[in-house]
C-alpha cells in the first residue's frame, strides 16, 4: 500500500513544499490532487559547485520536480492555468530543471480561463470578501461542478473547444458586460492562446488515474501532495472563508483516481505557531507587537501573492479537529527555529465562549468569531536550533514543547525542521 499522502493540517503555508522535496528523496511519484495556483510551496536547493543556494516557488508543479528520479503528476483533481503552468515550466527549465517526461498532467483536469480570474477579482471586491489570491480558482470549480468546464482533454478537438468556449464566453461576457461592467473576452483570440497551450502541454498529458494505478499495481511508491490545509477545506474549513477544494485526505483519492484503500500513511505538516492569509476567524491570531514578531522572524509574507500572513500561537484545538477529519497517523513540525528567541511560548489548549469551555472546534464562523483561547505558556528555549542535526540535540525546552504537543494530539511527531533548507531536517527517533 504505498501511497502517502501529504496535508496542511492549518491555513496553508506550513511548510509542505520543503517537506514534500525532502520526501521525495525516497519515492518514485510525487502528484498533486486538487488546488491550482493558489499554492505556493517553497523548496530551496543547496548550494552546488560554482551554483549558490536557490529558492523555488512551485504553484501547479509537484515538489517532487527537484529530484531527477521522481516522476510528477498534476490530477485530475487540479485546476490548471496555462499560462502559470507554462511560466512555471519554463523557468525550472532555465535554472537547468528538466520537465520533460517527468512531468504528467491528467487529461481530465479542469482549465482555468481567463474569464475565472477577471470573476474572481472583480467578486472581491464586493462586501463578502474572502481575501482569494485571486488566480480563479473559485470560479473554475463553480464551472467544474456547473458541468459547463472546459478540461484538458477539451484541447485536443478543435470543433469541440471552440464549442464549448463560445458558450462559455456569451456567458462570461454577458456577466462581465453586465453586472459587473467590466471588458468583455475576445472568443477568437481565446482560441487561438489555449490551441498555441495544447502544442506545448501535448507531450505531458495522458490519463494520469491508470498511469498511478499502473504504479500501484508495480509496488511503486506515491506522495500525494496536497495544496492549502485543512482548515481551508470546502467541507471541512471555515467555511466560507476557505479555498474552493478538498485540501484534506480525502480529496487525494478522488483527485487523483486512486483508491483509497492504497494509502498507507497520512503526514499532516504543522507549523510550530500559525498562520493565516485572507480573511476569516483565527482564534489565535496575534494583532500586536508579538504577531508582528512571529511574521518578521518567520519571514510570513504569501509565497503567491506577497501578502503578509497573519500570525499567532499554535492552537491544539483546531489542530485535534484536522487530525480527525484528516486521519493523520504521523506529524511534520516545521519552523521550530522561528521560536528559538521568545521567552514565553503559548499554546492554545482550549476555546471557551463566555464562562463555557467548548468540546471541539465550531466550524460555524459565528461561533469560531467568538471563542476566548486558553494557553499554556511554556519556557522558550532562547537558543538557536537551526544548526541542531538530531531530535535528542534540541535544547530541553524544545523538547518539551515538542513532547507535550505528541502527548496532547496523540499522533507521533515524526519530523522536526528548524530551517528552510533540506539539511535542517530532524528525524525523530
Ligand atoms: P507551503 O505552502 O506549505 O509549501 O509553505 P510555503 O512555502 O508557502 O511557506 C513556508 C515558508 O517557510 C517558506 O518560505 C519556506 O522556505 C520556509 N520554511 C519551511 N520550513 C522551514 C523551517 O523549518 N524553518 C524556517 N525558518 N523556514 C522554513
Ligand atoms: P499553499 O498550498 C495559504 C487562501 C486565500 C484565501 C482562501 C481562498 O501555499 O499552502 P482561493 O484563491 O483559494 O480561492 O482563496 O484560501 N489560500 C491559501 N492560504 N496557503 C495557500 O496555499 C492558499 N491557497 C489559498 O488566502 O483566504
Ligand atoms: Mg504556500
Amino acid at each position: 500500500m504505498p501511497v502517502q499522502i501529504i496535508v496542511g493540517a492549518q491555513w496553508g503555508d506550513e511548510g509542505k513544499g520543503k517537506i514534500v522535496d525532502h520526501l521525495s528523496e525516497h519515492v518514485d511519484i510525487v502528484a498533486r490532487y486538487q488546488g491550482g495556483a493558489n499554492a505556493g510551496h517553497t523548496v530551496v536547493l543547496p548550494a552546488r559547485g560554482k551554483t549558490k543556494e536557490r529558492e523555488f516557488v512551485l504553484h501547479l508543479i509537484p515538489s517532487g520536480i527537484f529530484h531527477p528520479h521522481v516522476t510528477c503528476v498534476i490530477g485530475n483533481g487540479v485546476v490548471i492555468d496555462p499560462k502559470a503552468l507554462m511560466a512555471e515550466i519554463a523557468q525550472l527549465r532555465s535554472a537547468g530543471i528538466n520537465t520533460k517526461g517527468r512531468l504528467l498532467i491528467s487529461h481530465n483536469a479542469h482549465l482555468i480561463m481567463p474569464y475565472h480570474k477577471a470573476l474572481d477579482t472583480i467578486r472581491e471586491q464586493g462586501d463578502q470578501k474572502i481575501g482569494t489570491t485571486g488566480r480563479g480558482i473559485g470560479p473554475a470549480y463553480i464551472d467544474k461542478y456547473m458541468r459547463t468546464g472546459i478540461r484538458v482533454v477539451d484541447l485536443l478537438d478543435r470543433d469541440v473547444l471552440c464549442k464549448k468556449l463560445r458558450r462559455n464566453i456569451e456567458e462570461k461576457n454577458e456577466l462581465l458586460r453586465k453586472v459587473y461592467g467590466a471588458t468583455e473576452l475576445d472568443l477568437d483570440a481565446l482560441i487561438q492562446e489555449y490551441q498555441e497551450f495544447d502544442r506545448e502541454i501535448d507531450e505531458y498529458v495522458t490519463d494520469t488515474s491508470e498511469y498511478l494505478n499502473r504504479a500501484l499495481r508495480k509496488k511503486r511508491s506515491i506522495l500525494a501532495e496536497g495544496a492549502q490545509g485543512a482548515l481551508l477545506d470546502v467541507d471541512h474549513g471555515t467555511y466560507p472563508y476557505v479555498t474552493s477544494s478538498n485540501p484534506t485526505s480525502g480529496g487525494a483519492c478522488t483527485g487523483l483516481g486512486i483508491p483509497p484503500t492504497s494509502v498507507r500513511s497520512i503526514m499532516g505538516v504543522v507549523k510550530a505557531y500559525s498562520t493565516r492569509v485572507g480573511n476569516g476567524p483565527f482564534p489565535t491570531e496575534l494583532t500586536d507587537e508579538t504577531g508582528e514578531r512571529l511574521r518578521s522572524v518567520g519571514g510570513e509574507f504569501g509565497a503567491t501573492t506577497g501578502r503578509p500572513r497573519r500570525c499567532g500561537w499554535l492552537d491544539l484545538v483546531s489542530l485535534a479537529y484536522s487530525i480527525r477529519v484528516n486521519g493523520i497517523t504521523e506529524i511534520a513540525i516545521t519552523k521550530l527555529d522561528v521560536l528559538d528567541a521568545f521567552d514565553e511560548i503559548p499554546v492554545c489548549i482550549q476555546y471557551r465562549v463566555g464562562s463555557k469551555t467548548l468540546s471541539g472546534f465550531p466550524t460555524d464562523v459565528q461561533t469560531l468569531e467568538k471563542v476566548t483561547p486558553v494557553y499554556r505558556i511554556f519556557k522558550g528555549w532562547r537558543t538557536q536550533t537551526s544548526d541542531v542535526r538530531a531530535f535528542r540535540d534540541l535544547p530541553p525546552n524544545a523538547r518539551s514543547y515538542i513532547r507535550f504537543l505528541e502527548k496532547s494530539l496523540r499522533v507521533r511527531i515524526g519530523m522536526v525542521s528548524v530551517g528552510a533548507r533540506r539539511d535542517q531536517t530532524l528525524h525523530v527517533r
